[in-house]
């Protein structure tokens, strides 16, 4: 189970297109299972781009490779918008990823592929002690690339109150130390950031990724939850498909799909 905004942060990057605003139309729920699932159900009924389902809370919170997500009410940003024909529809959760840093400010780091961190701090305005990694936001990203559309699901922790929820909880989460109502001001950051973060080259979004890249040159592991090669190397960044590169003790490069792998440090 994982648990987990007006200064916030830096302005908008500047992109290579023009931007499409996202939040329109907007769909806000007290209570819904998923907001993934209610966009991927607008998606599929062809909603526009940029069609953002919020809620209170929710009851069937989904995260990454299967896991649940929970969030006590009030305190998290939980949205999910519906993205259409973007030319690099693959490189989703890497843009959703340096959105949400950098509308957290420039504490925020990234653990490939999409956890938005903090390093030995709770809250970014914290002085930093120590090297554990505390997650501040979950994305989950479903994409049909096929039919040219996907979803972006964000998990925030805006105010989440650590020593309100479970003490394993506690221990691996970070807030950013806001206050409920300004979840609304931080949703709007947030849209802002990932709208022109959906405009950038490939290559641009890469630089803006690898700047907040918590994994570069840590000794990572992984093992493959369907079976296959297990491995073990050093992180040296993604790649243009947004994929982990790792280079083992023997020198060969690994890539490494977000979908395939269970990563962990050291
Ligand atoms: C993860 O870290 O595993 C991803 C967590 C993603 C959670 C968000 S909350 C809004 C949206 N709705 C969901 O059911 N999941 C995503």
């Amino acid at each position: 189970m994982t648990v987990g905004g007006s200064n916030v942060g830096e302005e908008p990057v500047g992109g290579s297109g023009p931007v499409r605003p996202l939040g329109h139309p907007r769909h806000h729920r007290e209570e819904v299972g998923s907001t993934n699932d209610e966009a991927r159900q607008l998606g599929a009924e062809g909603a526009p781009h940029g069609t953002t389902i919020t809620a209170d809370r929710q009851t069937a919170g989904r995260g990454r490779q299967g896991r649940v997500w929970v969030a006590p009410e009030g305190q998290a940003l939980t949205v999910s918008v519906v993205v259409r024909d973007l030319p690099h529809l693959e490189l989703l959760p890497l843009a959703a990823a340096v959105a949400v840093a950098e509308t957290v400010g420039p504490a925020a780091q990234i653990k490939w592929p999409n956890d938005v961190v903090l390093v030995g701090r709770t809250r970014p305005d914290d002085p930093p002690a120590g090297t554990e990694l505390r997650k501040l936001a979950g994305i989950l990203c479903e994409a049909r690339p096929h039919e040219g559309w996907g979803v972006v699901g964000i998990g925030l922790n805006v105010a989440l109150e650590l020593d309100a929820v479970p003490e394993e909880v506690a221990a691996r989460a970070a807030t950013m130390g806001r206050s409920p109502n300004e979840r609304e001001a931080v949703l709007g950051a947030l849209l802002e950031h990932l709208a022109a973060a959906l405009t950038l080259s490939p290559q641009r979004l890469l630089e803006q990724w690898s700047t907040r890249d918590v994994l570069q040159g840590q000794e990572i592991g992984w093992t493959r939850p369907g079976g296959g090669p297990e491995g073990a190397g050093t992180a040296e960044g993604v790649d243009e498909q947004g994929r982990l590169q790792a280079r083992d003790a023997g020198g060969r490069l690994h890539r490494l799909d977000a979908g395939e792998v269970h990563l962990r440090r050291g």
